[in-house]
């Protein structure tokens, strides 16, 4: 149940009794001091509406009060209106609620979403660059999907354009088309490709040429290009597997895959006076942005050609809602350009919902980027590595486990470790990558989170029953401050779930994840459940912590982060 929104429409309702029909913002806030929730705002409806404030406070309390919800409804001086929630309605509705699949939350308009997410280039490991997105899309993914929206993936590979001239005029210099056989070799002549790119003008003229024959689909030029793609698109879905990212090869509809309608694209654009011809190439101005190239003068089509075809293919043949992507903030100017653009040529309707959700930079201890072409190349498998073998040896200290359960262990700490690095930082702004506070045991981390499912699983289990049973045979009552305090906190849970879905950052669900877990944590120290004697009592403890593991269970789920059960 959402609290707030219950208040906000119980106003909007009661205003509409007195003719105010007007949208007012005023607000809820929770967690006050001095009462349960807290309106602000009346003063300013008072003053706009000429209705003395009085007598509108008199109003909102002699409706509100009615509710069986609300036990006091208190005006303050100047203009707040605190509420207090009435204890028996909570346990009440926590005891409906909580039975419920899924605690019932649900979006009441189901959309069909695409998310256009991870995307990482092709000849190249994917590296710490690729995080953001592949960890961000997938748990929002996770969420809207979660909420009962349709969703659809796409990994638009980067597997088009210069980078395969440079490093297929390479492998034709020297003859090595039977030598790359795995990533590490791709790249590794990527990267000496390229220095000559940039340092031999011949060499770059031939590169830009073959970028020309690989879009017309020349034989030999192809072969070789199936080849690099088959080979970095299998190693990336190891990494995909390994993070318990949903992502399948059936989901890569990369660059390439426009290729075919690119010529078209370009003729339709200028046709409809959004492009013009400049110097035999394409550009498109406009004049709130950039000006933007859509085919250099060799004829050789971009990055934005594709991005403009793969709207107006997905547009069509999905019939989707909304689609949104994950790139970095760098990309910001040039999406809301192309957006402009595809809706200039309405290949999209006008108030059609596409948005990008930029994140910010992975950053060194120096507060610098982390970067991947020059020189410290920092890939994910790499950061996988690093991790678990921190993680491995936390878990071996403690020298309770046998190699296999370590083992697994293990894998399922640097998982979570991972993606709560990622998804508990605000999606906007930068971070520092500082592997030692992210296995911290008692902060803001992901392997804190299940450490404290696993202790709620273990307590349930020392008293014979687990959190299905508990939560069906139960009746949990509120008997003391912290129970209520906990009680409200499982309240917020779907309100939680929705801003984190419209906002779409995750570290508004983490940071509520962290808030109870750390409320349990409390509990535990307090209350030693397996030693009550009386049975009611008991139950209904073991009731309220099996409600916190099963929100802890959907959240974790919600993030990608596996449970740690069995041990
Ligand atoms: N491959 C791009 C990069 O690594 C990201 C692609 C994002 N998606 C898109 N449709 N342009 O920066």
């Amino acid at each position: 149940m959402n609290i707030k929104k219950y208040i906000i429409k119980k106003i909007r309702k009661i205003l509409n009794t007195i003719n105010i029909k007007k949208k007012y913002n005023y607000k809820i806030c929770n967690n006050n001091k001095f009462s349960d929730y807290q309106i602000n705002g009346i003063i300013e409806i008072s003053k706009k509406e000429k209705i003395k404030i009085n007598l509108l406070f008199k109003i909102i309390k002699k409706k509100l009060i009615k509710k069986k919800i609300f036990d006091k409804i208190k005006i303050i001086n100047p203009g707040f209106i605190n509420i207090f929630l009435n204890k028996q309605y909570i346990e009440n509705i926590i005891n409906i609620i909580s039975k419920k699949k899924n605690f019932n939350i649900k979006s009441k308009k189901k959309k069909k979403i695409l998310i256009d997410y991870s995307s990482p280039n092709v000849v190249k490991q994917m590296h710490i660059g690729n995080l953001r997105s592949t960890i961000l899309g997938d748990c929002i993914s996770n969420i809207l999907n979660f909420l009962g929206n349709k969703i659809i993936k796409i990994n638009h590979i980067g597997d088009w354009g210069t980078q395969f001239g440079i490093i297929i005029t390479w492998i034709k210099k020297f003859k090595l088309k039977n030598k790359i056989n795995n990533l590490k070799i791709i790249e590794k002549i990527y990267k000496l490709s390229y220095k000559k790119y940039k340092n031999n003008k011949k060499f770059a003229k031939k590169s830009r040429k073959n970028v020309v024959y690989l879009q017309k689909n020349k034989k030999d030029i192809i072969k070789i290009w199936k080849k690099i793609v088959k080979i970095t698109t299998k190693e990336n879905q190891k990494i995909y597997n390994y993070l318990n990212i949903n992502l399948k090869i059936k989901n890569n509809m990369g660059e390439s895959f426009y290729n075919n309608m690119l010529f078209k694209i370009i003729k339709d654009l200028l046709k409809k006076k959004i492009a013009i011809k400049n110097k035999k190439s394409v550009i498109i101005f406009s004049k709130k942005n950039f000006p933007l190239i859509i085919q250099k003068k060799d004829k050789a089509f971009l990055y934005s050609t594709t991005d403009i075809a793969s709207i107006k293919y997905r547009y069509k043949k999905f019939k989707i809602n909304k689609i949104i992507y994950f790139t970095d903030y760098r990309q910001k100017e040039y999406f809301k350009l192309i957006f402009y653009i595809c809706k200039k040529a309405k290949y999209i309707p006008k108030n059609f919902s596409i948005k990008n959700y930029y994140f910010g930079l992975i950053l060194n201890k120096k507060g610098k980027p982390i970067k991947s072409r020059k020189g410290n190349n920092l890939t994910i498998k790499k950061i996988i590595k690093l991790i678990y073998k921190k993680s491995k040896k936390l878990i071996t200290k403690k020298n309770i486990y046998n190699k296999q359960k370590i083992n697994r262990i293990t894998k399922k700490i640097t998982i979570s470790a991972i993606k709560y690095m990622e998804l508990s930082k605000n999606r906007k702004t930068n971070y520092i990558f500082d592997i030692k506070k992210i296995l911290c045991l008692n902060s803001n981390t992901g392997p804190y989170i299940q450490y404290s499912y696993t202790r709620i699983i273990s307590i349930l289990r020392k008293n014979k029953t687990n959190t299905t049973k508990s939560i069906k045979n139960n009746k949990f009552y509120i008997s003391s401050e912290l129970e209520y305090k906990i009680s409200k906190k499982i309240l917020d849970f779907e309100e939680t779930i929705i801003y984190t879905s419209k906002k779409c950052k995750p570290h508004i669900i983490c940071k509520y994840l962290y808030t109870i877990s750390s409320l349990f944590s409390k509990y535990y120290e307090k209350e030693n459940i397996s030693n009550i004697k009386n049975k009611k009592i008991k139950k209904s403890k073991l009731k309220l912590i099996s409600i916190i593991a099963k929100i802890l269970r959907i959240g974790l789920s919600i993030l990608g982060i596996p449970i740690l059960y069995n041990i």
